[in-house]
């Protein structure tokens, strides 16, 4: 009864007072929604505050504070980013060798040093304890596959069922055996590699693993280097299957998801929970914009809150790097402040509420300031993350003023960093007939190109073109040649020059730091290799991913103002407009227009209540619905019409 009337207070009154009271009671949500991962998963990640040098201390008392002032607001997880098993001592880095602390079966634990609880063997079970006790859950980033560390020392694989060393008809196999060394992470290629899960021992190595980690505590694992650019569908396969057997669920998340397209994430979604679309998200205003339009095709493919492990899988644009943070590689804990501005902020929390990704929140809270908690906490935006459905990119909108040299002012914006190597060179699956541009072209008896069939845009008079030949092999390598890699080849930036395409160039694909391309030194490196299929596909040997090419003209396209709609639990409609130009615009949609993306709302001549939530405006409107936005801004209204 209650309830009731509640709802019949809210659905008259909730524009003029915050929708926090109006939330539905969180027993209905249970009771209707017993699933894993029902809604956007949402937490706070230690990575882009203290990069991987966080110690048990201030990772507590993070803990703390997330507890106590983010809980409240469905922030749950408490999650430890990379390299907690790596000594933080001179020389240690993130592709360093030889500083993690590995068990005697070659599994990570954490430095003892900085996370002092773990001595003893105990790893993290007492930090999950007391997570635990703090009413939130416990996660941790881990690699793929094993470590080169562990694979040097070829340490013995253990075995969980039986508790002891892993043997097959009497020989005991260790981790030489099952350690793929030309597979190795490519964006960390002294750290890890993967293993072979055609072997059992390779599978039994896997699940020593995800079983100690259960073992701890752990409730949330981000599994690294092994989607996007670095898939590994095989092992994506098998933790999964070790994690469905657990007494009791952790949320699987993938991350990153750089060149990551909506046919690839149809293989993996219902295998976990959450996995990243993008390379990395940092407080850069070319990062903001490049999740637009990656968002969109997700939601155009339905994936949004699809089936996943145990429950749904969510679309996940990564961390926000807002507040207090440290920078990205770094051997430093937090020391500077976002560099986005306020009105980038709520774009990028707008979209990141409108597109319903998990929000993982990156800064450091112990120097939560007032404004960031209040964008991170907003009501309406969690509400919207949690509850909303129809997500879509809303395309019926109409931008005035200055418009007309938008185009030219945003390319000359974007240009500055790598915009043209992160468009120019892509992978997809190779199903995909976007995939099929490539042609071999003689060039003289010797040399061939092989190249893609259009232009890039304006900007280039010619398709390009790479150089092809047998990859360079060091004396030894020839027979791993022969076995794994024969047909293929080494293709170069061009000819004479000793660069070669690589299909994981870099994973910070989106932020400015890394943006470098996809060229390096040629090697031995199943990332190098290269096929070149009849129907025109380019398939890398590593991946099995095909290379693409993405044109200039696309990124300028990509400009302009953007919006999205979606609906409420009670009936609401919320719209939100993007300028992404460099200068203010006025936006403006037609009532009449929703209807032609919802068209099971009647909105002939309805009338709208709206609420803009940035400026607190309100008003009714039978027609237009305009707002002048600021540059890189966005605005969000909350519509009830009849
Ligand atoms: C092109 O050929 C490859 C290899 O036979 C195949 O895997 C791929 O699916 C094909 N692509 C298309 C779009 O037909």
């Amino acid at each position: 009864m209650k309830i009731l009337v509640l709802s019949f207070f809210c659905y008259f009154f909730f524009f003029f007072f915050t929708p926090s009271l109006c939330r539905v009671p969180s027993e209905t949500q249970l009771v209707t929604e017993p699933e894993h991962a029902s809604t956007p998963p949402r937490g706070w990640n230690s990575y882009d505050s203290f990069c991987w040098t966080i110690s048990e201390e201030e990772f507590l008392q993070s803990a703390e504070i997330v507890s106590n002032r983010l809980k409240p607001h469905g922030y749950e997880y408490v999650v430890v980013d990379y390299l907690w098993y790596r000594r933080k001592v001179e020389g240690a880095y993130t592709d360093s060798l030889g500083f993690d602390v590995i068990d005697e079966w070659g599994r990570p634990i954490p430095d003892p040093e900085r996370w002092p609880s773990s001595k003893g063997g105990k790893g993290f079970s007492e930090v999950a304890k007391k997570v635990h006790s703090m009413g939130l859950k416990f996660g941790i980033h881990v690699m793929r596959g094993i470590s080169l560390q562990a694979f040097n020392a070829n340490t013995p694989i253990f075995d969980s069922v039986k508790g002891s060393a892993y043997k097959e008809s009497g020989r005991q196999w260790r981790a030489k055996d099952i350690g793929l060394k030309e597979r190795a992470c490519a964006w960390m290629s002294h750290g890890f590699m993967s293993v072979n899960t055609n072997q059992e021992a390779g599978r039994a190595f896997l699940r020593s693993l995800y079983l100690q980690y259960a073992e701890w505590g752990v409730d949330f694992v981000k599994h690294d280097c092994v989607f996007g650019d670095d898939l590994d569908i095989d092992e994506i396969t098998f933790v999964s299957e070790v994690l469905r057997k657990l007494d009791r669920p952790i949320l699987y998340s993938l991350s990153p998801g750089a060149s990551a397209t909506p046919a690839m994430a149809k293989d993996v979604s219902e295998l976990v929970n959450m996995y990243r679309i993008t390379g990395d998200d940092w407080d850069t205003w070319r990062d903001v914009v490049s999740h637009f339009d990656i968002s969109r095709d997700f939601s155009t493919s339905k994936m949004i809150g699809a089936k996943g492990l145990l429950g749904r899988s969510w679309p996940d644009l990564d961390m926000l790097p807002l507040g207090w943070l440290t920078d990205p590689g770094s051997n430093e804990g937090p020391h500077r402040l976002c560099n986005l501005n306020l009105d980038e902020q709520r774009t990028q929390m707008t979209l990141w509420a409108m597109a319903k990704s998990p929000l993982m929140f990156g800064g450091d809270v112990r120097k939560l300031d007032e404004t960031t908690y209040n964008l991170i906490t907003n009501p309406t935006l969690l509400e919207i993350n949690s509850f909303s459905s129809n997500n879509m990119e809303f395309r019926y909108i109409t931008g005035t003023e200055g418009s007309t040299s938008k185009n030219k002012v945003l390319s000359k914006d974007l240009a500055e960093g790598s915009i043209l190597d992160r468009r120019a060179l892509g992978l997809s699956v190779c199903m995909d007939p976007k995939a099929n541009g490539w042609s071999i072209k003689a060039l003289d008896q010797d040399l061939e190109k092989i190249c893609w069939k259009e232009k890039l845009g304006s900007k280039f008079e010619e398709p390009p073109c790479l150089y092809k030949r047998k990859p360079l092999l060091a004396s030894g390598e020839e027979m791993i040649y022969k076995q794994q890699y024969e047909g293929t080849l080494h293709l170069l930036a061009s000819d004479g020059m000793e660069l070669c395409f690589d299909g994981s160039p870099r994973r910070r694909l989106t932020s400015k730091e890394f943006g470098g391309g996809s060229f390096s030194p040629c090697k031995m490196d199943a990332n190098q290799m290269w096929e070149l299929n009849a129907n025109g596909s380019l398939i890398n040997s590593y991946s099995g991913l095909c290379a693409t090419v993405g044109s200039l003209e696309a990124d300028v396209d990509s400009s302009g103002t953007r919006s999205w709609i979606a609906t409420g639990i009670r009936g609401e409609i919320y719209l939100a407009f993007f300028n992404l130009n460099p200068e203010k615009i006025v936006i403006s949609a037609n009532v009449a227009d929703l209807s032609k993306v919802l068209p099971w709302k009647n909105l002939k001549g309805a009338s709208c209540k709206y609420r803009e939530i940035w400026s607190g405006n309100y008003g009714v409107t039978k027609q237009l619905i305009s707002i002048a936005v600021e540059r890189h801004g966005s605005a969000l209204f909350v519509l009830l019409c009849d």
